[in-house]
């Protein structure tokens, strides 16, 4: 064979193995739905970190997945977390899966009834059609544990809906970095909600998206969210990319110091390396807002 043919086929070769590691469609495609939902429910979205129970020390107990029972007590509710494990029982066995998704998108039971805070449904909202399906397809197969858990108590009326139904979103590219950036803060992990603060019930995502300050009412005292826009004096503006990877993956601040829960760190350091390029990529196009309080931490008085 010629040389210049065989070096032009053997670049061919080269370019068609680059083109179909870097093209995402051919990789996402061959995901099964079990597959992307396992790896959503043990990294990204993390429904474990409110619905597995866990002992005084924050570990999840063994045996116990998605069997709920967690739950916090704040001024405005004390919420108890459900059984989503495929137990008839006392779970979600008996549920279809248009019912888990309308469950999840909606935050309607099937009896009608609405499902309460602090369940992120605002953002669940968005939750592509194959990324809802691909986390029915997890919760499906979690073992079914028996475990029967109290009710949340709510001291004002659920609202009858989270907004107009949702039946149908269409996937998300994650061709654009930001954009898909976006879907994994928002939606998928649900940052923003926790790093959004309140005011009267409400998050205040138009004026202070990101800027933190969200109170955690935990048994030890309260823990105030940090500032994650861009801001260089109160938020991450200063922050290397591996110093924000290091945050949400082994929960260790800018100082290398242990972060407070409730960030779910242990289901972070299950990210891919693409899906935290991406959380950077988005974080670092947020407004940069100062923070919204100074103070993070107040130890319960004794
Ligand atoms: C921030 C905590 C939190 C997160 C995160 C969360 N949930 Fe929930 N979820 C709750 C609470 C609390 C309830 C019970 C609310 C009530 O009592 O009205 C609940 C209720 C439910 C219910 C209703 C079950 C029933 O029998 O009433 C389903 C289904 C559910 N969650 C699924 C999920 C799935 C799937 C995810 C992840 C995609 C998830 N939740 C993430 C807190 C959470
Ligand atoms: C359940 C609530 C919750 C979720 C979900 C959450 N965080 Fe946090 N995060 C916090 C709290 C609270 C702190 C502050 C902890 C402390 O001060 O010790 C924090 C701290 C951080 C920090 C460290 C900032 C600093 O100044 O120390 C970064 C970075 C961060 N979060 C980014 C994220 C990203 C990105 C996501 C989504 C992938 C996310 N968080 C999801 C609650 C949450």
């Amino acid at each position: 064979m010629n040389r210049s043919i065989q070096f032009t086929i053997t670049t061919l070769f080269a370019i068609t193995a680059l083109l179909s590691t870097t093209l995402a469609p051919s990789a996402v495609a061959k995901e099964t739905l079990l597959e992307r939902g396992t790896y959503l429910m043990r990294s990204i979205v993390a429904c474990g970190n409110c619905h597995t129970p866990k002992n005084m020390k924050g570990q999840e107990l063994p045996g116990m997945e998605l069997a709920g029972g967690f739950g916090l007590v704040e001024p405005m509710y004390t919420w108890v977390t459900a059984n989503i494990t495929p137990d008839k029982e006392t779970g979600i066995g008996n549920w279809t899966d248009a019912q888990i998704i309308d469950a999840i998108r909606n935050g309607k039971r099937p009896n009608g009834s609405t499902i309460g805070p602090p369940m992120p449904i605002e953002l669940y909202r968005r939750l592509s059609d194959r990324d809802v399906k691909a986390i029915v397809a997890y919760l499906r197969q979690v073992k079914p544990v028996k475990n029967k858990v109290a009710k949340s108590v709510y001291k004002f009326p659920l609202p009858p809906n989270y907004g107009a139904t949702v039946w149908s979103v269409p996937e998300v590219s994650r061709s654009n970095p930001v954009k898909y950036g976006a879907y994994l803060a928002g939606p998928l992990g649900h940052c923003i909600l926790c790093h959004t603060p309140m005011v009267k019930g409400r998050f205040q995502f138009k004026t202070h998206l990101g800027s933190g300050g969200l109170t955690f009412y935990l048994p030890f005292g309260e823990v105030y969210s940090a500032n994650i826009t861009p801001d260089k004096a109160t938020g991450l503006g200063n922050w290397s990319d591996g110093q924000i990877k290091r945050a949400i993956t082994k929960g260790l601040g800018k100082d290398g110091k242990p972060l407070f829960p409730p960030m779910p760190f242990p289901y972070f350091a299950n990210i891919s390396a693409a899906d935290q390029d991406a959380l950077v990529a988005y974080l670092r196009s947020m407004k940069p807002l100062p923070t919204s309080r100074k103070v993070r931490f107040v130890p319960k008085k004794k």
